[in-house]
């Protein structure tokens, strides 16, 4: 049970819109698991991912992440990073490139994902170390690392998961960073579902993206999913605003440390 104000809720049944979520919103859900949560659907798996880091590549999401990523651990001369569900790559070799002395630790707790990282040049990376790990149950002692970043994988995980990623990512690094999809106002995100909804039958990455935005956490929800995790983490949120698009991304972040 977790506490929030004067009630009391399950965690396990938390809306993604947070405890007070509308009824509305907490319509705009759904147990349905994406490709990339899937065993039986590999080629399909390794084309969302695949679209993720071209996308990532195209629009220069993961050198702006990594900007983000590394002004949170500005003060540390040769920081330690691990990267949690990196699923390509791209984000820990941006980080490696806007960081001379950055050591990257990158992972993903899906066997292919890290087979393919790990033939790749991040593979053979001299600062970089490649390695199968699951973001919610992190191996690693107790603040071994400055910083923890897991971005646009968060929503993978059901609220009692979810809630376990701040236990970890905030005991294995001084600092946890979440980037994720933002979950919009009910209405306009009726509208952005509705707009993707002819895609996801032909392509894999509208598929999965209409799914996310399903389970995408609000800022209430993140909030609570922290408190559940251990009332002494300190939880900050910016980011998040309407019509996050490719073009323009608008995420929500999250940045969760121990008081
Ligand atoms: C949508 S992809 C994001 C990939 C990459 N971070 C990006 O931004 O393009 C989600 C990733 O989270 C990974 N993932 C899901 N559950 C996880 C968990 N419990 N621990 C670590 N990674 C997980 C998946 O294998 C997948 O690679």
């Amino acid at each position: 049970m977790a506490y929030m104000g004067t009630r009391t809720f399950d965690i396990a049944t938390m809306p993604r819109g947070g405890p007070n979520a509308s009824c509305l919103d907490r319509r705009l859900e759904t147990q349905r698991p994406e490709y990339l949560d899937r065993d039986d659907v590999d080629d399909r798996k390794r084309a969302v991912v695949r679209s993720l880091d071209r996308f990532g590549r195209l629009f220069g999401h993961h050198e702006m992440f990594a900007r983000i990523a590394l002004e949170e651990i500005a003060d540390v001369a040769d920081p330690k990073i691990l990267e949690l569900g990196s699923g390509h790559g791209g984000l820990s070799r941006a980080l490696l490139e806007q960081h001379p002395t950055a050591q990257v630790t990158v992972t993903d707790v899906e066997p292919a994902s890290v087979a393919a990282i790990a033939a790749g040049d991040l593979g053979s990376h001299p600062r970089a170390t490649v390695r199968e790990m699951d973001a919610t149950t992190i191996d690693a002692p107790d603040g071994y690392y400055d910083l923890a970043v897991f971005v646009m994988s968060f929503h993978h995980l059901p609220p009692p998961l979810a809630s376990r990623v701040f236990a970890e990512g905030t005991r294995a690094a001084r600092k946890l960073l979440i980037i994720d999809l933002p979950r919009p106002p009910s209405p306009l995100h009726i509208l952005q579902l509705a707009s993707m909804l002819p895609l996801t039958v032909v392509l894999p990455f509208a598929h999965d993206g209409f799914i996310s935005s399903l389970r995408a956490y609000s800022p209430s929800a993140l909030r609570a999913l922290a408190a559940h995790a251990d009332p002494a983490i300190h939880v900050e949120l910016r980011g998040g605003g309407l019509f996050n698009l490719p073009v323009r991304p608008r995420p929500q972040i999250v940045v969760a440390s121990r008081r």
